[in-house]
């Protein structure tokens, strides 16, 4: 396996793989027109912590490399085997080595003389600041620690959180890796039912939550979300909820089970002396969409997965512990907010700003304020946000002082290069590198990217593998394909933040990503190489949709659209959308019999879009709800997805010969020229 990537490229002429084909006739095409190249600047790459000879040294011996980067941890027992692959694709790094991931990313900093200097500076989205040292940091996770323990949660448990951004989430989600616990944090806009499934899942002992949070300008409630979830017996692995309070609106009550955090607090002692755990002891469990019905729960665990976050972090960001402020904008739901604003950081010893609120809330500049307010030097952020930040024009910025800013990031989905070249000039001041990083929940870290101070970079191009990570762009038969050509992106080697598996699951993870290309990792992404060998991600190959950086599975929410009495079948694709990349777009068709006296179009949109909001969650509703008649099926009944996002996108449609009933299409469009859309 390890030699994959070294394979001899065969000199034969071949065949276009359908990836191409599927990608060539747009995406290939303009990103082939791109020639803007940027060199990284002398100033930056003199200091910069990542040197050229990282790659050299990597290459050279990748197990050495990893085992160097993990020695960087403070390990209560070394380890001294670092890969263990005989059960491939099941993986264990470090594995005879104890650490515990909070020592590592708290105690060590404070003994280290560090605990004077600030970890969070969190603010909220009314405007109320909150100062964490990393000395306070420590205490209050000690604390959280032992209340937990009084809570009854030990190694192995499972704890759900479910929370705004505030300092109480990244607090929960160390004290429970403290104990050598699990956590599995649901992002706060996920629905009850969606909370549900996962509590379920995991078979979560504690929930922790807060009655609410500040979004768009108002106190948006939390705590009832938690309460249906666990409604009658719906839950019965959960014991308590731990309930912060945050907004101080009213909440209902359940004696016995809920419980105040400050009163969980004040009851707590400040000492805990922290334990080294088995370096594969299970850290946390993260769902995503995948492409079936049912989202995945992705397992990471301790000495791995901390390795690789730390490392990135620290040459990807070129985090400067004693000088920087790092601001990450996602939300700890998702992997990005555990790798780049829990663990990477922290474990860094980094400085870091964390916001509670939207971006507009309350004025349009309140990103930038932000940055200007806290002496900003690093900002790592989704294209979604840049785009929509384009949109609203230069001047909003330009108000405000960005010049602390010496490197920007971008991560969720492919950048386009006109956005890529507006976050340089106008955010950057044309003097930051911007490192735009391809991973994915799965990859636990950072595996394409290019090294500030170090590579070139392209508008539009995550570049090149980290140091230490071998990918590669494959054709149909996995052979990886010359430079100019596109195909699926495959790692051809373990690395230390890999997952581990899909909690209770483990035929799903060999079957998802190991089953397509033999002895490689396939990660669902279509990606080109140019003419340099540089990567250009060109978006999912599979049925999951990518909405503004978020990952959406177009089965889940067909499942949840004929999950109403009025839906006989429904089709849903990712429609291409100038802001958020992705826009989720479904084709439904009705059972009349359900219906009643004939709701008009309009109404029966809104009702389907509440429902999906209702059993998934707000971020999954249909912009687009087009009822029609019938849907474009093959002889074997799969749906032609192809042919409806061709229709979404409002082009000519392409080829339909192998539909079973070929007149199908034709009434869609004529529907549509009726102008029956949402
Ligand atoms: C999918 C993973 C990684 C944290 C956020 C999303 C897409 C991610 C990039 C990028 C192009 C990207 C891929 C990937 N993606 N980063 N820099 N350029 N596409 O995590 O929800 O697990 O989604 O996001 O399609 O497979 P996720």
């Amino acid at each position: 396996m390890l030699e994959k990537s070294e394979q001899a490229r065969s000199p034969m002429p071949r065949r276009q793989s359908k990836v191409t084909q599927m990608f060539e006739s747009d995406a290939i095409e303009n990103l082939s027109q791109e020639t803007r190249s940027f060199a990284p600047s002398q100033s930056f790459s003199l200091d910069a912590n990542a040197q050229p000879e990282l790659y050299g040294r990597a290459k050279a011996d990748p197990l050495a490399f990893w085992a160097d980067q993990a020695k960087q941890l403070h390990w209560f027992e070394p380890f001294t085997t670092t890969l263990d692959w005989s059960n491939a694709p099941f993986a264990r790094w470090f594995a005879d080595g104890k650490l515990n991931v909070a020592y590592n990313c708290l105690d060590r900093h404070v003994q280290a003389g560090n605990g004077s200097r600030v970890a969070l500076y969190f603010e909220g989205e009314p405007g109320d600041e909150q100062v964490y040292t990393y000395e306070a940091l420590t205490v209050a996770v000690k604390k959280t620690t032992n209340a937990l323990l009084a809570l009854g949660v030990g190694q192995g448990d499972r704890v759900a959180l479910y929370m705004p951004q505030i300092p109480e989430a990244i607090i929960s989600m160390l004290a429970v890796a403290r104990i050598g616990a699990i956590h599995s944090v649901v992002f706060g806009g996920f629905s009850a039912d969606a909370l549900a499934s996962r509590i379920q899942d995991a078979h979560a002992k504690l929930v922790i939550t807060a009655d609410g949070g500040y979004r768009k300008g108002k106190a948006t409630p939390l705590k009832p979300a938690v309460d249906e979830a666990l409604k009658g017996d719906n839950c019965p692995s959960v014991e308590k909820v731990l309930v912060v309070q945050r907004t101080g609106g009213d909440i209902d009550w359940t004696e016995n089970r809920d419980l105040w955090w400050h009163d969980a607090m004040s009851a707590a002692s400040d000492e805990h002396e922290a334990r080294g755990f088995d370096a594969e002891n299970p850290l946390f469990i993260l769902y995503t969409s995948g492409t079936t019905g049912k989202p995945k729960g992705i397992l990471h665990t301790s000495g791995g997965y901390l390795t690789q976050a730390a490392y990135t972090h620290r040459n990807v960001f070129d985090l400067k512990p004693e000088s920087d402020v790092y601001w990450c904008t996602a939300d700890v739901g998702w992997i990005t907010g555990h790798s780049y604003v829990a663990y990477g950081p922290l474990a860094n010893g980094a400085t870091q700003v964390i916001y509670e609120g939207t971006p507009d809330a309350p004025h349009p500049g309140r990103w930038w304020e932000i940055i200007q307010k806290y002496g900003v030097t690093q900002l790592y952020t989704a294209p979604t946000a840049i785009r929509s930040f384009m949109k609203l024009g230069r001047a909003i910025p330009d108000q405000f002082d960005l010049s602390s800013l010496r490197l920007l990031g971008s991560v969720g989905e492919p950048i386009n290069p006109e956005a890529w070249m507006w976050y340089r000039e106008v955010i950057g001041g044309n003097r930051c590198p911007i490192v735009d990083t391809w991973w994915q929940t799965e990859t636990g870290a950072i595996m394409i990217s290019p090294l500030p101070g170090v590579t070139h970079t392209k508008p539009g191009s995550a570049q090149v593998p980290m140091p230490g990570v071998s990918a590669e762009v494959v054709d149909d038969n996995g052979q990886p394909v010359p430079n100019n050509h596109g195909g699926y992106l495959t790692i051809t080697t373990p690395w230390p933040s890999m997952l581990r598996g899909i909690w209770g699951d483990p035929e799903r993870f060999v079957d998802t990503y190991w089953s397509r290309f033999e002895g490689q990792y396939f990660a669902g992404d279509g990606a080109k190489k140019d003419a340099d060998g540089d990567i250009w991600l060109l978006g999912r190959v599979d049925d999951v949709m990518n909405v503004s950086g978020h990952r959406l599975s177009t089965t889940e929410i067909e499942s949840a659209l004929v999950s109403h009495h009025w839906v006989a079948e429904a089709a849903v694709v990712g429609a291409k959308d100038e802001i958020t990349g992705q826009a989720v777009v479904a084709f439904v068709i009705l059972r009349q019999d359900e219906l009643g006296d004939a709701p008009e179009d309009a109404e029966i949109s809104q009702a389907l879009r509440a429902h999906v909001a209702k059993e998934i969650g707000p971020i999954a509703k249909p912009q687009q709800i087009l009822v029609v008649s019938d849907l474009p099926k093959t002889r074997s009944g799969k749906i032609m997805r192809r042919l409806l996002r061709d229709v979404a996108e409002d082009r000519p449609i392409g080829d339909a010969t192998t539909l079973a009933d070929s007149s199908v299409m034709g009434a869609i469009g004529a529907k549509l020229a009726g102008g029956a859309t949402d």
